[in-house]
């Protein structure tokens, strides 16, 4: 587990979308500490191979990014990191947490990132990290020194209208039956663990994640957006984007009750509740354990 010297709730409510980099790259002590904390990235939560690497941009990675249409336009990224991922069930979770980790890591730098996986040209990533025919690289991070003032001020602003960008705690967060709204109170001494859930980082702002408390658990659910099985969500992979996104979630969740001592752990279990349709899709559990 890689150590933060702020509050990882803080870290949470710094980090945003960085689009515009300032093109110095970054210090070197910098990338120093960024790779000797991916070194010990090497699997996932619940042990799936996986590697990351931090690259320095090439001119001709603009043109692959370019592929990423309207959809965010990156500015002047100094750096990547890209990833490989080994085969697992839940290994697109399992990426989405570790590369959250790393953006939580950037942020504590100072640094500004944003995640892409969108369907810009990954060979040309791909081909940086060396990935192997039994290896997928699901998405990168754009990585620098944020471009001051603006995207500063940016930032600001965001903090500021963050929670209208958010899908509200009862639409999201559920006590024993779905659809019954569960609120800050009665989450008690984790609710700050949703609302960090709540306020992360998702493909296209989707907000995949509901989560249902019952007895001892916190089930987390995927709210698939209609359509998501048709052809065309499938070819631009909006589904494994999502799978990314419950990662980012978990480790929102579980790095904040690290930090406020509460203990438990990830499971697949028998959840037994009704789900009003077949849209929403069972993800994981957090297992409070004493
Ligand atoms: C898995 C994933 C993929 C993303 N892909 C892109 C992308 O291709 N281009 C882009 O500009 N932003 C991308 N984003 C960033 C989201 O648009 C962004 O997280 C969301 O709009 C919320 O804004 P915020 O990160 O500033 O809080 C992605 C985010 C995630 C989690």
């Amino acid at each position: 587990m890689p150590t933060y010297t702020q509050p990882i709730t803080e870290l949470i409510q710094q980090r945003f979308s960085c689009r515009k980099y300032n093109k110095e790259p970054i210090p070197v002590e910098m990338q120093e500490k960024l790779r000797s904390m991916m070194a010990e990235l090497s699997t996932g939560p619940f042990g799936t191979p996986m590697r990351f690497d931090l690259i320095t941009a090439e001119n001709q990675d603009g043109k692959a990014l370019r592929g990423l249409g309207t959809y965010g336009f990156i500015q002047g990224a100094s750096g990547f990191v890209v990833g490989a991922l080994g085969a697992g069930q839940l290994n697109l979770e399992e990426y989405g947490y570790r590369m959250e980790q790393i953006v939580l890591a950037a942020t504590n730098l100072g640094l500004g990132t944003c995640w892409l996986g969108g369907t810009f040209t990954k060979s040309a990533f791909a081909r940086r990290i060396v990935l192997q025919d039994d290896e997928r690289m699901p998405a990168i991070l754009a990585i620098g020194l944020i471009d001051d003032e603006v995207q500063s001020r940016k930032g600001a602003i965001r903090q500021y209208v963050a929670g209208q960008r958010r899908i509200p705690w009862k639409e999201l967060f559920f006590d024993r039956v779905w659809g019954t709204a569960l609120s800050p109170e009665d989450a008690g001494e984790y609710s700050r663990s949703l609302e960090m859930v709540r306020l992360g980082p998702s493909a296209s702002n989707k907000q995949p994640w509901r989560i249902v408390r019952t007895d001892g658990f916190f089930h987390f659910f995927i709210q698939r957006t209609k359509g998501y099985r048709n052809l065309m969500t499938r070819l631009v992979q909006i589904d494994d984007m999502q799978r990314l996104d419950m990662g980012i979630a978990m480790c929102h969740f579980e790095l904040t009750a690290c930090e406020l001592g509460l203990n438990g752990k990830w499971g697949i279990v028998d959840h037994g509740l009704d789900l009003p349709n077949d849209l929403i899709e069972y993800s994981v559990s957090w297992i409070l354990t004493d």
